[in-house]
């Protein structure tokens, strides 16, 4: 034990290294003036081990509390413990709490050779135990202070239980709802999915790592898995390279450009190879092209799934193909803690491979401050009073109200009235305090949510009536099951029915369980599921002062509820606060400015669906005089969305005018670019700004729109400001077929407004 301490005081002050120095390849290191002392200390550690210390490093398990995949086989808790003594471990995931961390290492430190501490992983996807909204949500607040800070909030609660890495952010763009991760991503604009890519990144890493209230993040899944076709789950995907670089690519680069740490490949495949065993990928564009200093970690599994996928005829092979691609370390598939170490004695892996994975995983370790104290991250004391801080508890609140986006609001029924008011809540989900907290929140506690009726009641200057009206499921929900949805009994209609003719304004809380979307939750429909369509409209029928509040972790098909339902109001599952957040936007307290990071489909027919589509040679909006019939379009459903990308009201509202740009620039000039936002309502507000452009002519063609800026404007009832943009090459410009980054002269359209549908359009030229 002493001896262990020992070389980790000797690691962490470089000492080790003289006492290694005969080594010839240490002395060179020693010499090397490039390499800092971290990569110093990396060098002289892996001098010290053996090839299956190091293969040990590059594996990881899932502890053996929690379980968010299929256990692969011989998994089981003996095997683990075993190979924790003998250095076979390098990081567990899902091992969470001062104490489950603090045995864990202790077991490693104390009892391995070498006592290399692990790295304990975990799904922080939004909050650890304080919740924020589910990451599609925040991307609606377009806010990125508020997405750094929840990001912040979310990494000090974990670092305080004993983790140091977390699988987050999510940076796959999607255009298709079906897709049940699409509540764990941005949606589905590159520019906004690179600015909240990088925000969070920042909000989790914070400026140093080695802090105990910062953790290590992770960009996943690369790549391309949001584009899993026809939105099925794990599903292959094809897409071309002008649409891998342009789309998919991008908030990838800028998460590796804000120093993320590790990234995740995904479990799809792209174009005919998994994504795990991808080359071209790992190596050339991640760490060859980006030159990606950090590791790269499997997804769950996901190496031995090459051999279901039909790409490796065994695990010993799927192992040489992922490390041999890139892949660092192996989560949960035990083909590198099996496989490796006869591979490489095969000769069949260089064990150069092996030496690179271990370095990278290493310098992580060391950048955590992991090896100055393994347990630097067990601080019961600091565990207490970290997790579910007032402190933490308000910025959750802060950015779940920033993330609710109204899409209707008739007659200007909202906000309500503070008093004198008969209020009718119903709903499934109305005082459901489970659902809120939306899907991927292991730590959190079970029905620790607050509930939107909860909410409601703070304000008590109305009276309320609930009635539920009807029950969405039949079962209590689980993550890891199937949900069953009530088809059926609709015997708490009529109740509620009673109570909405009864009352001067009815709240109807309908949506998607916060189970029904995430990992595995892949929909062919996007109505309300159940028997929710239905009590919508008897509420209807006999009260029309509906305001409909929507819970839901994807985009959904409402056009029903668009037609009829006055005011709509989009709360998705906005985690531990959401009942407050709602309450406040419904009364006012807080005035909407979330925006759609999405479009919302008509029909799941149109599906993918989304704003920087192409023109086609035969476009979605014929002139007068084009043929009819023989056109880009739908015979049964408009080509429009219901609600476009960028889309969401305010109770204020906004003018746009004076849209200024000069007329012609050089290609490496800075293009400014002003335009004049007026609050022109009866409240105070904010507005996202939005600006889109369109290159018109182009040697690879280009989108109608694409978002290029956006800003974020709080005016006074009122009051006027002039807002400025700048575009340079690096919005102009676009990636060829090859990947290579082109600034190419000629004429663009600019775009400035509220939405992707923006009206208010100049022009400009770039010159040679
Ligand atoms: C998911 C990953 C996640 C991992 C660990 C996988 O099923 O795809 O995103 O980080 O499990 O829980």
């Amino acid at each position: 034990m002493r001896k262990k301490l020992l070389l980790f005081l000797l690691l962490s002050s470089g000492i080790l290294l003289s006492s290694f120095s005969i080594k010839k390849d240490l002395k060179m290191i020693n010499n090397d003036s490039t390499k800092d002392s971290t990569d110093v200390k990396v060098d002289s550690l892996l001098t010290i081990m053996t090839l299956e210390e190091k293969v040990g490093q590059m594996n990881q398990y899932n502890g053996f509390w929690d379980v968010t995949g299929p256990s692969p086989e011989g998994g089981n808790a003996e095997k683990k413990y075993d190979d924790l003594r003998k250095g076979r471990v390098g990081s567990m995931l899902t091992v969470r709490g001062t104490d489950q961390v603090r045995a864990v290492q202790k077991i490693v430190v104390e009892e391995s050779r070498l006592g290399i501490p692990l790295i304990i992983g975990f799904d922080v996807i939004h909050g650890y135990k304080t919740l924020s909204p589910i990451p599609l949500a925040e991307a609606a607040s377009w806010d990125l202070e508020a997405i750094k800070k929840s990001a912040s909030v979310a990494a000090a609660e974990a670092a305080a239980s004993g983790i140091n890495w977390t699988f987050a952010p999510m940076v796959d763009i999607s255009r298709d709802p079906r897709w049940g991760r699409v509540m764990e991503g941005a949606g589905e604009d590159p520019f906004l999915g690179s600015a909240i890519a990088r925000a969070r990144v920042r909000g989790f890493q914070g400026d140093d790592l080695s802090a105990v209230n910062t953790i290590a993040a992770t960009a996943k899944h690369f790549a391309a898995y949001g584009f899993a076709e026809a939105g099925r789950e794990y599903n292959k995907a094809d897409i071309g390279t002008v649409t891998l670089h342009n789309i998919v690519l991008p908030p990838f680069k800028a998460a590796e450009e804000a120093g993320v740490k590790t990234f995740m490949n995904g479990f799809n495949e792209l174009n005919g190879i998994p994504v795990t065993g991808n080359e071209f990928l790992l190596g050339d564009i991640l760490k060859e092209k980006w030159n990606f200093e950090g590791f790269v970690i499997s997804d769950w599994a996901s190496i031995g799934e090459m051999v279901t996928h039909g790409y490796a005829k065994d695990m010993a092979h799927a192992a040489e193909i992922a490390v041999k691609a890139g892949v660092d370390m192996d989560m949960e598939s035990s083909s590198y803690v099996d496989e490796l170490v006869e591979l490489v004695k095969a000769g069949h892996v260089d064990e150069a491979l092996v030496d690179d994975a271990v370095r990278r995983i290493l310098r992580v370790k060391f950048e955590l401050g992991l090896f100055d104290d393994p347990y630097k991250y067990c601080d019961p004391e600091r565990e207490e009073t970290v997790i579910g801080s007032k402190e933490n508890q308000e910025a959750v609140l802060d950015i779940a109200k920033k993330s609710i986006v109204l899409l209707k609001n008739e007659n200007n029924l909202l906000p309500l009235k503070k008093t004198g008011q008969r209020i009718a809540v119903i709903g499934p989900l109305a005082d459901d305090n489970n659902s809120v907290l939306g899907s991927w929140r292991i730590a959190s506690e079970d029905n620790s949510g607050i509930s939107i009726l909860e909410g409601l009641k703070q304000y008590s200057g109305n009276e309320l009536l609930f009635e539920k009206g009807a029950e969405l499921l039949t079962k209590k929900p689980t993550f890891i099951n199937e949900l069953e949805f009530n088809t059926t009994d609709k015997s708490g209609f009529e109740k509620a029915i009673t109570v909405a003719k009864n009352s001067d304004v009815v709240i109807l809380v309908l949506g998607e369980h916060g189970f029904q979307s995430g990992e595995g939750r892949s929909r062919t429909a996007l109505d309300l599921p159940g028997i929710q369509q239905e009590l919508m409209e008897k509420i209807y029928e006999a009260n029309k002062n509906v305001i409909l509040v929507l819970n839901n972790g994807r985009p959904l098909v409402l056009n029903w509820a668009s037609e009829n339902i006055p005011a709509i109001v989009e709360a998705w599952h906005l985690g531990t606060q959401t009942g407050n957040a709602v309450a406040q936007v419904l009364y006012g307290d807080y005035n909407p400015s979330g925006k759609l990071p999405m479009t919302f489909p008509r029909s799941v027919g149109q599906i993918p669906i989304y704003y920087n589509h192409k023109n086609t040679g035969r476009p979605v909006d014929p002139q007068p005089g084009d043929n009819m019939v023989f056109w880009s379009h739908y015979i049964d459903e408009e080509s429009s969305p219901l609600y476009p990308f960028g889309f969401g009201l305010s109770y204020t509202s906004f003018n746009y005018s004076n849209l200024k740009v000069e007329n012609s620039f050089a290609v490496n000039e800075e293009v400014k670019v002003s335009v004049e936002l007026s609050n022109t309502g009866d409240y105070d507000g904010k507005e996202v700004v939005q600006l889109y452009i369109r290159d018109l002519f182009a040697k690879v063609v280009r989108p109608v729109r694409e978002l290029k800026g956006f800003q974020l404007v709080e005016l006074k009832k009122g009051e006027s400001k002039t807002v400025n943009f700048s575009l340079t090459e690096k919005e102009l410009g676009y990636y060829d077929q090859n990947g290579d980054f082109i600034v190419e002269p000629g004429d663009f359209e600019i775009f400035v407004g509220t939405n992707s549908n923006a009206s208010l359009k100049t022009t400009f030229s770039l010159q040679q």
